[in-house]
């Protein structure tokens, strides 16, 4: 790889030995992708904590969260001082919620650790947003800005709906982004790469957060790690949390970072220029219509037996603030089913707001809890004795009965906080 002046400065060790392994890690990656050279980002979203028992385990015995973050994030042999960002960085979701430690499971001593990985993040000038969805709470990347994004909803989010840059980074190749401001030129950041290649036809028309999750799912299902593009939208603007779950879905069953949606997304404004120019002509044009969205129902059913839900679980990935709203709205005047447990998932800064305008008041009245930072597949906290959830989410529904061993039942957000109420999940097939 070709590197700058300022670049080989950080390679030959001048600006430290942070940036020296940082910048070796860079060259590494970029070479073993075929990237001919490194761009600047000022963008990064990183997970950099240690909150699994192993990372903890591995703090404790080399002492320090810079041993952690040179093993894990700069894969270096030996521990070096990480100096702050300087690029403007912000943390992803982590392991738990330490503000309700006993609904979380959790021991005081992971709470201590949890708080004391907290300070090393700021630290480092790292904004704490905890959450898989920053772009709801103030990293908001502009069209064309490049950025380097783990956290696969996130960044499907923000190569199509924001139109910024970024490839599904790993921990260590954001550790060296944070540091030195570079992450390699390849991939989504390059303007041919981020042209359709599959054309999707919707025949029905699309419109809850639900509908918008299996429709994302079927589509990953079939366009894998290709850039679909999506027309006959008809209806609705989706509007943020429509995306969000859209996203997370193609990104969880198959390996989607882009798409386009023609007429609303930024980089499709008609077919044509969502192709490029280039429209494939060897590819069958996919179709989506009732048979389709009700085969992928029953796929994200599939592992529902039983009607008596325990446990419902919303805001995959985090909820916002119209959905915090929405979910008060319907459980207002109503009470959480004595055999069920309700959970509700949001970035912090979210659940502040939703304080302040008395949605989790009406929440906890009904018997419901919002927890923030995290959410049950990362946490793996589910209420004692879970046996069946129910879920609006469709990419919770592809990993919480494989992470935790529960069935599901996949439903509308109504649907959903009807089980929650009365104890059993009656959703109707799409
Ligand atoms: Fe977020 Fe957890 Fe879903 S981190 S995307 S809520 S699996």
């Amino acid at each position: 790889m070709r590197l700058t002046d300022e670049e080989q400065a950080m390679f030959d060790g001048n600006e430290g030995p942070a940036l020296q392994r940082a910048m070796d890690l860079l060259m590494r990656y970029g070479n073993a992708l075929g990237a001919e050279r490194l761009v600047e980002t000022n963008n990064v979203c990183a997970s950099i904590s240690a909150t699994t028992p192993f990372m903890r385990d591995y703090a404790a015995k080399h002492g320090s969260m810079d041993a952690v973050f040179s093993e894990f994030s700069l894969d270096s042999a030996d521990t070096v001082a990480i100096p702050k960002v300087r690029a403007f960085t912000s943390h992803l979701q982590l392991g738990f919620d330490p503000e309700q430690p006993q609904r979380m499971g959790l021991t005081e001593e992971t709470v201590q650790f949890y708080r004391k990985g907290e300070t090393f993040i700021t630290g480092l000038g790292v904004q704490a947003m905890n959450t898989c969805t920053p772009y709801q709470v103030g990293n908001i990347p502009t069209r064309g800005e490049h950025c380097a994004w783990m956290e696969s909803s996130a960044v499907i989010y923000c190569n199509s709906v924001l139109g910024a840059r970024t490839n599904t980074e790993g921990r260590e190749s954001v550790g060296a982004a944070m540091l030195t401001g570079r992450i390699p030129y390849w991939g989504y950041h390059i303007d041919a790469n981020r042209r359709g290649t599959h054309h999707v036809e919707l025949e029905i028309e699309v419109e809850t957060t639900a509908d918008w999750g299996m429709l994302g799912y079927h589509i990953g299902e079939l366009v894998q790690e290709r850039v679909p593009v999506v027309s006959g939208i008809v209806g609705k603007v989706p509007n943020l949390a429509r995306l969000k779950h859209f996203g997370a879905a193609a990104s969880s069953s198959g390996g989607v970072e882009m798409y386009h949606l023609v007429g609303i997304t930024p980089e499709a404004p008609t077919l044509e220029k969502a192709f490029g120019g280039a429209m494939p002509v060897d590819v069958p044009v996919l179709r989506y219509g009732a048979a389709e969205r009700s085969i992928i129902w029953e796929k994200l059913n599939a592992t529902g037996r039983d009607r008596a839900v325990d446990y419902v679980m919303l805001g995959c990935p985090h909820y916002t603030i119209e959905q915090i709203w929405e979910a008060a709205k319907l459980l207002e005047g109503r009470r959480v089913h004595e055999n069920c447990e309700l959970w509700l998932f949001t970035p912090r800064a979210i659940k502040t707001l939703s304080d302040q305008n008395g949605y989790t008041r009406i929440i906890e009245a009904a018997g419901g809890h919002i927890f923030s930072d995290s959410c049950s597949a990362m946490s793996r906290a589910t209420p004692k004795g879970t046996k069946v959830v129910a879920l609006d989410s469709a990419k919770q529904a592809h990993y919480l009965p494989a992470i935790l061993g529960v069935q599901a039942w996949f439903g509308s957000t109504a649907e959903c906080i009807d089980a929650a109420c009365t104890g059993r999940f009656n959703g109707r097939p799409a």
